[in-house]
């Protein structure tokens, strides 16, 4: 482990390739007592590279936090587009109304807010999501899939954060958060869509991310 080293070059990435305009969100996060949690920037910006590489119009994100993510998303949307994101907090879904507002997104945002197997099911029948992407309870990964599967059109990029935890992954192991994301690799390898795991270094320290295309029809 070198966090000081991996912090070092995502700082040199965030200089080069990523900015800093929305490093207001964070730190308005911070303020707020908000978990931080966020993706970092160049994982932000990552999202907002593979919605845009699909031209993506809908996205589903599960897990809000302060918006950070969620802006990411909204700003590789078309005008008309829309991020739907769901959050279990309140709180949490107020400061990210406040960041929305401030990035200049709020209209390309609608914030669900509740535990999102209870707000799921609404979306069922709505027009289906080009990308969604889960960074909530790692517990209910294993639901959130099968929800991505039911809501996402036929070459939606279904992608999930924390799927690897410091390598925890690869260890039975009963925390529920490791439960939860084995299971969710249960799912997605019984489910046959093409997918694969990339592991991650950087300021949020060694972890990863799941990426699938949906490819069958439900
Ligand atoms: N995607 C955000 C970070 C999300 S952190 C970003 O990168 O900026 C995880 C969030 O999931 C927290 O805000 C937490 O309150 C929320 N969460 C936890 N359990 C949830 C549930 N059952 N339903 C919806 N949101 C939940
Ligand atoms: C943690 C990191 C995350 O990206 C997340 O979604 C939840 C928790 C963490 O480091 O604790
Ligand atoms: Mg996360």
């Amino acid at each position: 482990m070198n966090q000081e080293l991996w912090n070092s070059v995502d700082s040199y990435i965030a200089g080069k390739l990523v900015g800093e305009d929305l490093d207001f969100v964070l730190k308005a996060s911070d303020a707020a007592g908000l978990p931080p949690i966020a993706v970092s920037p160049a994982h932000g910006k990552l999202l907002h590279l593979y919605a845009r590489a699909i031209g993506a119009r809908r996205v589903l994100e599960i897990g809000t936090l302060g918006g950070y993510s969620t802006i990411w998303l909204a700003r590789a949307l078309p005008e008309d587009g829309k991020v739907i994101t769901c959050e279990y907090s309140a709180r949490h879904a107020e400061v990210a109304k406040a960041n929305l507002q401030a990035a200049g997104v709020a209209g390309k945002v609608e914030i669900r807010v509740g535990a999102a197997l209870d707000t799921l099911p609404q979306l069922s029948g709505g027009e289906p999501f080009d990308l969604v992407f889960v960074d909530a309870d790692k517990e209910n990964n294993p639901h959130y899939w099968q929800w991505a599967l039911r809501l996402t059109r036929p070459g939606a990029l279904i992608i999930v954060d924390n799927v690897v935890r410091g390598g925890k992954v690869a260890a039975a192991s009963d925390e529920p958060m490791i439960v939860g994301t084995r299971a969710l690799y249960d799912a997605v390898a019984a489910s046959g869509q093409p997918a694969t795991a990339v592991q991650t270094l950087g300021v949020k320290g060694y972890d990863g991310f799941l990426i699938a295309l949906r490819t069958d029809e439900a």
